[in-house]
């Protein structure tokens, strides 16, 4: 029985020896060590035994089947060592290969002239002050001498908002709680002035503004700069220095300005300005139409009914404000004569600028 037994131990040996994978040595095991196996078929013929043989061939059977156990063990591990390496053969890298190159991402022409602003105003001492693109009514015609029948105000160019799809105004807002999507930066001269509380105020107020008009010179949302400064003694040549001094750092010490008279019911007196067209140098060319002068920016004194209105006294304190158009100065800058093109995206254009 214990040449059987050894001869058990030998064949695993054998057969573990060729074992190629997993389910070989579970095929092994389940031969020798399994319940209806070559040991216990061993094991089942020791009832015939003489009692005084029992425990040698008992131990035998023991050590047989620690035996064949260890095999099993180190087939085990032989056969996982050969997958890993047959798998890392497989998947060799090669690292000498070239890198896939990354896109690089391209910087908006119109963040880009952003930035520059601001950097521009923070230098001549205004801080950027933020509103909200949803806004009241309120601030953005009221507040703003706007009379109630102004043409502004027609549903052509304001969005109007279903109050029934806004989140509840907060406690002790005004009334009536009508909201628009703004449709200047202007409402943020009267949150700045609310805030501060007393001049002197210097703020910009770089955004997006939304109006209901889409052609090659308009998109239904784009982007203005608010510019506002109320302190005592301020006047036109404040306002005339600020707008010299902006848009010669913008585009250059060789351009000039021009303020045509015009109407904002939030200014007084109200000027339209022009710049000296930075493509041809004001000789004049066809995207000016031979004039030499772009329209870049609405401006004036601020309303002193405007500035009673939140609270600042308009016999001690004077004012002046401008808009600009962010993507207006960015074509400008560019040379883009059709506007859509700064929000299509397309990346072919965009890496041009
Ligand atoms: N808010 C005006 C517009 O959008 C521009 C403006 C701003 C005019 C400040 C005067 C003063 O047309």
């Amino acid at each position: 029985m214990i040449d059987e037994l050894n001869a058990l131990l030998a064949q695993a040996k054998d057969e573990l020896a060729d074992a190629r994978d997993e389910a070989q040595v579970e095929a092994a095991r389940i031969k020798f060590l399994g319940k209806k196996g070559s040991l216990s078929a061993v094991l089942r013929g020791m009832g015939k035994l003489a009692p005084d043989e029992r425990p040698r061939v008992g131990e035998a059977v023991n050590s047989v089947k620690a035996g064949i156990e260890d095999l099993l063990e180190r087939a085990k591990k032989a056969v996982a060592e050969r997958a890993l390496d047959a798998d890392l053969r497989r998947e060799k890298l090669d690292v000498t290969l070239p890198g896939r190159p990354q896109k690089l991402g391209h910087r908006h022409p119109v963040s880009l002239a952003m930035d520059d602003i601001i950097e521009i105003f923070a230098r001549l001492g205004f801080h950027v002050a933020d509103g909200p693109e949803i806004e009241w009514d309120v601030y953005n015609f009221e507040k703003l001498c706007f009379p109630v029948d102004h043409p502004a105000r027609d549903m052509q160019d304001t969005f109007s908002l279903d109050p029934a799809t806004l989140p509840p105004p907060p406690k002790g807002a005004p009334d009536p709680p009508t909201r628009i999507l703004r449709t200047h930066t202007s409402p943020v001269q009267i949150r700045a002035m609310l805030e501060a509380r007393k001049p002197p105020i210097r703020v910009i107020t770089p955004g997006k503004v939304y109006r209901c008009d889409s052609d090659v010179t308009h998109t239904p949302m784009f982007h203005q700069v608010e510019c506002l400064h109320v302190e005592e003694g301020v006047s036109m040549a404040h306002l005339r220095g600020t707008l010299d001094a902006f848009v010669k750092a913008f585009f250059g010490p060789h351009i000039q300005t021009r303020l045509r008279p015009s109407y904002f019911p939030f200014t007084e007196p109200s000027a339209e300005v022009d710049i000296s067209h930075p493509l041809c140098g004001g000789k004049g060319c066809k995207i000016c139409k031979g004039s030499g002068w772009m329209e870049v920016l609405g401006a004036g004194m601020v309303n002193p009914d405007e500035l009673s209105g939140v609270g600042i006294d308009p016999e001690k304190y004077t004012g002046y404000a401008f808009g600009v158009g962010i993507d207006r100065l960015a074509m400008l800058r560019h040379g883009i004569d059709d506007l859509r093109l700064l929000f299509d995206n397309d990346v072919r254009f965009l890496q041009q600028l």
